[in-house]
């Protein structure tokens, strides 16, 4: 059961999306289907939460025209890249609605989710309460002005809206107001202990370090009960009487998009889709990227383990990929989408899904396994012409054109009494590529098995340059001795030949096909199982006539590409800004070096501003009532500039409390307030990422 994380059908997804989740999910589903294993990969579109209607908005239009347009389009997309869903599903198919409803009211009336009621952030002005998306403010990590109420997109820090500096509603623009609201709660704070055995114990070995870091530092932050439910009119109803206006939370019904996924999978397929999630012998795989993780490795399993569901075998999750030395971005339009990819390069040109393949190859060649990595077009073309079309490709033509040179194009005889060292080298490289290349994929290191992909045709040129078989002829004529050595050569070159095929067809499945079209065999050649064989050509078997598998990526292809990518970004009045010497300017402003004992000198604690106020005649100051656990402080400090005094109160601050009291205004101040000042010349509270008990030492 291997899944992909469902898109958001709110605009088109970037190859940094491809990269981290659709395309490993891919690789590693042909690899099982070689293997006729009995597999499905589902995906679909992400059609709830409130970044559908908030695209709606954008473009003046309703939430289902949104979905309707980007559903078809990536779906679309992900086909023309060769990403072969068993089934690309919607959530806001009604099989997916009754599915999700059936999985809350099993879960509620099995009395395993609470009911509270909390205080939530309210438009006055729109009569709503807003959803964190639609709650923007300053980002308290890294001073983003723009983040949203559940993330920030900028430094990818999840938050809560309490946690945004200076809030403020999406929809009207105003400060929105706290009111009493009630919701359904997942207590994941009773499933510490199961998380730590069956995450930290359990997969210790082999979960990936980037997973198993990130589920460490959740479950040691301490879980605390999540609300599967949310006041707003978009998403799946919540199925109870009492609930009115209430829908349930994005992240609650979208993994469960799987399931639904599945259960029409199987009503077209005329199968049953319980054992896929439910037998204890099904391995489940999900595919993602790594901001994704909290979700598909806490918060669901619970889910899951609750309803009496399998959890998963593995989450293979990658990290983010960059783009020409800078974060993708979608807000600033510093990205390549697949549409723009499959329409300057693929639809350009007839044969053009060859194409597909050349990016295929080169996003699994800088796949972000274990930290980011960087998508350049200057790398994307060497990528090609230096590995695809100099090694794999050329391997490969070199085989067909002196086969049909030197052999009649016909698979010529083995005669294996004349087999030398660099022939049973070459094969036992052959008989081993299986092996290896199947390690790495059933570990998910997509890369390194790729590399021992080409490296295989890397020694197919290596040999085929010993031998040296067009040397063999002298003056048009061949001797019969002679003959026989180039047959040998030919064919061990074909075989590989084949088992290239087998080897990169999950890769890069459309030079499979062509590999098999060139080789007039059918696909059954491709079963796993065949790699490693020596026999998969019939000897006098005729081929056809060569053709090359790739072509080259030329300057000027690049050039434009960078160039338009340039051209958006400034577009958007958003270009990145030359970049800068991060040491210089570090070095440059550092204070003289100071001991740990200097340092250990603060007294710096945790502090809750209770109230605020202006100080009569003194722009600058504002006088706060600060809250550091067993007392109260006064404390005068200078960000009256930046901050009005309603918009601070509820803030959590660092405190300096240990320094001197000192006369501002008349007023005694005792302490001061850590602030981070961005370049910008913005303030910003230095914070805890997330609230904790005023008084808490810092250090
Ligand atoms: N739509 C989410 C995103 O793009 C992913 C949802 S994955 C699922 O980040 F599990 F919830 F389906
Ligand atoms: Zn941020």
């Amino acid at each position: 059961m291997i899944t992909a994380a469902l898109p958001y059908a709110n605009g088109l997804k970037h190859i940094g999306h491809l990269a981290g989740a659709y395309l490993p999910a891919d690789i590693y589903v042909r690899y099982l289907r070689a293997q006729r294993r009995d597999v499905v990969f589902v995906c679909g579109s992400d059609e709830h939460g409130t970044a559908i209607p908030i695209q709606a908005m954008k473009e003046g239009t309703t939430p289902r025209a949104i979905i309707d347009k980007y559903h078809a389009l990536i779906k679309q997309n992900f086909a023309d890249l060769g990403i072969s869903f068993d089934i690309y599903h919607r959530t806001s198919e009604p099989l997916h609605h009754e599915t999700t409803q059936e999985f809350f009211t099993a879960l509620n009336s099995r009395g395993e989710l609470d009911v509270r009621e909390s205080e939530q952030y309210f438009d006055e002005e729109a009569k709503t309460f807003l959803a964190d998306r639609y709650i923007i403010g300053t980002c308290p990590v890294c001073g983003n002005t723009r983040a949203y109420g559940d993330q920030c997109e900028n430094c990818g820090s999840s938050l809560s809206p309490e946690m945004l500096i200076d809030p403020h509603s999406t929809l009207s623009g105003k400060a929105p107001v706290k009111r009493s609201t009630k919701h359904w709660y997942l207590p994941l704070d009773k499933y510490e202990g199961f998380l730590r055995d069956w995450i930290l114990k359990d997969h210790k070995d082999d979960w990936k370090t980037n997973v198993l870091g990130q589920c460490k530092s959740w479950i040691d932050g301490g879980l605390q009960p999540r609300a599967v439910t949310r006041d707003l009119d978009w998403g799946v109803k919540v199925p109870l009487p009492d609930a009115e206006g209430k829908v349930l939370y994005v992240w609650f019904d979208a993994p469960i998009g799987y399931i639904s996924a599945t259960k029409q999978w199987a009503i077209d397929q005329g199968k049953d889709w319980k054992p896929y999630w439910y037998d204890k012998d099904t391995q489940l795989v999900h595919f993602i990227g790594k901001d994704n993780i909290v979700f598909h490795c806490i918060i669901f399993p619970i889910m899951l383990k609750l309803h009496g569901n399998i959890l998963p075998a593995n989450v293979p999750a990658n990290e983010f990929m960059n783009l020409e030395g800078d974060k993708m971005s979608t807000s600033r339009n510093w990205k390549l989408d697949m549409q723009d990819y499959i329409d300057d390069f693929i639809k350009k040109e007839n044969g053009g899904s060859q194409l597909a393949d050349t990016l295929r190859y080169y996003l699994t060649t800088i796949s972000p396994e274990a930290k980011d990595s960087e998508f350049t077009w200057k790398g994307f073309q060497d990528a090609n012409n230096s590995e695809l079309v100099s090694i794999f490709g050329n391997f490969v033509n070199r085989t067909f054109v002196l086969m049909h040179k030197l052999c009649k194009g016909k698979v010529p005889p083995l005669h294996t009494d004349l087999l030398d060292d660099i022939d049973r080298s070459l094969i036992r490289d052959i008989e081993a590529a299986k092996g290896k290349v199947e390690r790495l994929l059933e570990q998910y290191k997509f890369r390194e098995a790729l590399f021992e992909v080409i490296d295989l045709s890397r020694k197919g040129n290596k040999y085929m340059q010993e031998k040296e078989p067009w040397k063999k002829v002298t003056g048009g004529a061949v001797t019969e001795e002679n003959q026989l050595l180039i047959d040998n050569c030919l064919h061990i070159c074909l075989q590989l030949t084949a088992n290239l095929a087998i080897l990169i067809n999950p890769f890069l499945p459309y030079t499979a096909q062509k590999m098999l079209h060139l080789m007039k065999v059918v696909d059954k050649i491709l079963d796993w199982e065949n790699a490693g064989k020596l026999k998969l050509l019939s000897v006098g078997y005729s081929l056809r006539a060569p053709e090359l598998l790739f072509r080259k990526i030329e300057d000027d292809e690049v050039k434009l590409q960078i160039d338009k990518l340039q051209a958006a970004a400034e577009r958007q009045g958003m270009a990145p800004a030359a970049p800068v010497d991060v040491k210089k300017e570090a070095t440059a402003t550092l204070k003289p070096q100071i001991v740990f004992d200097d340092f250990a000198k603060l007294e710096l604690k945790i502090g809750h501003i209770l109230a605020a106020e202006k100080v009569a005649k003194a722009d600058k100051l504002l006088k706060l009532e600060v809250d550091l656990g067993n007392e109260r402080r006064t404390i005068v400090s200078g960000i009256a500039l930046h901050f009005k005094p309603e918009e601070i109160v509820g803030k959590q601050v660092v405190v300096v409390a240990n320094l001197a009291p000192r006369k501002m205004k008349g007023i005694e101040s005792n302490g001061m307030i850590l602030m981070a000042e961005d370049k910008n010349g913005q303030l910003h509270f230095v914070s805890p990422e997330k609230a904790i008990a005023p008084g808490s030492g810092v250090s």
